[in-house]
């Protein structure tokens, strides 16, 4: 990876092992700041690599009722080493179906750690896993400013007071003011993407990993933050999901794995 030229990659995607939760026959044992320290080293490398979003599905470990707080440890760190950092969206995926143990805190959810080398991204399309707007009944949607005080935003995306109409509006008059949804809504930081497992991630030589993603969630950031044309890298590329989804999709693509293996694996699952 220390070969990529900085600013070369559009987008990377991808998930690294989550501390000691699997050893991936290479015998893999970080865990807590030991494995925060190992990652935000590769975060960085990441970042310098990249011109546009860096992503990681990354998830923790909860023993005997309490949770490592990995993700989150590696964000602060991050953060404190002056990354910009990105809201995380979730990668909501529903897992065996069942009681969730005498816990009802399940892990429905893991966290994809976003960041930018600063400012707005270079591409995005917003939309592009959007949908129609869902709007519940009850009138414009508005928001509250710091003092508390409600107002609502017009189609021209203009912001008016709520209950004073003395501004003029889109449409030249004046009025009672009216919400017009765009046609598709940006689709939100929760990225629902069904049932985990069986025949729903997408491929099945995907299995052949052993923490494989949906493609689902690999297809919704390269349509998001790769532009078409562009290049994808994925540093822990395993079974080739990231790789085989921005194939589909049009996009050029690196993957790295530390195993021959999975090398091999993706070979197999990107031959076309
Ligand atoms: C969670 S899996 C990735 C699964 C992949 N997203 C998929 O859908 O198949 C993590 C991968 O990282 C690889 N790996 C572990 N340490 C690595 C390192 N230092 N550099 C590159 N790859 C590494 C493992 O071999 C494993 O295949």
């Amino acid at each position: 990876m220390r070969e990529l030229p900085t600013g070369s990659v559009d987008l990377v995607f991808g998930s690294p092992p989550y501390e000691n939760r699997r050893t991936y026959g290479i015998g893999f044992n970080l865990k807590g700041q030991a494995w925060v320290d190992w990652a935000v080293e590769r975060y960085l490398e990441c970042l310098r690599v990249c011109n546009g979003l860096v992503g990681w599905v990354v998830e923790g470990k909860q023993v005997q009722f309490r949770y490592t707080a990995t993700p989150i440890l590696l964000m602060a760190d991050l953060h404190r080493a002056g990354v910009h950092l990105r809201k995380p969206p979730a990668y909501k995926r529903q897992g065996i179906s069942g009681s969730g143990g005498p816990d009802w805190l399940r892990n429905d959810y893991e966290f994809v750690v976003c960041a930018t080398n600063g400012g707005r991204l270079p591409w995005s399309n917003n939309t592009a896993m959007g949908h129609p707007p869902k709007c519940p009944p009850g009138g414009n949607p508005s928001h509250r400013k710091p003092n508390g005080e409600r107002v609502n935003r017009e189609s021209d995306g203009r912001v008016y007071q709520h209950g004073k109409h003395h501004e003029r509006r889109p449409n030249g008059k004046r009025g009672t003011l009216r919400y017009k949804p765009p046609a598709l809504s940006n689709p939100g930081n929760v990225i629902d993407c069904g049932a985990a497992g069986g025949g729903n991630m997408g491929h099945k030589l995907c299995h052949e990993n052993e923490a494989p993603f949906s493609e689902k969630i690999a297809e919704f950031f390269i349509e998001s933050f790769c532009p078409p044309g562009g290049l994808v890298l994925d540093p822990f590329a395993g079974s080739g999901t990231t790789l085989a989804v921005a194939q589909r999709l049009g996009r050029r693509y690196i993957g790295f794995d530390i195993r021959e293996s999975q090398i091999e694996l993706c070979r197999r699952r990107l031959a076309v």
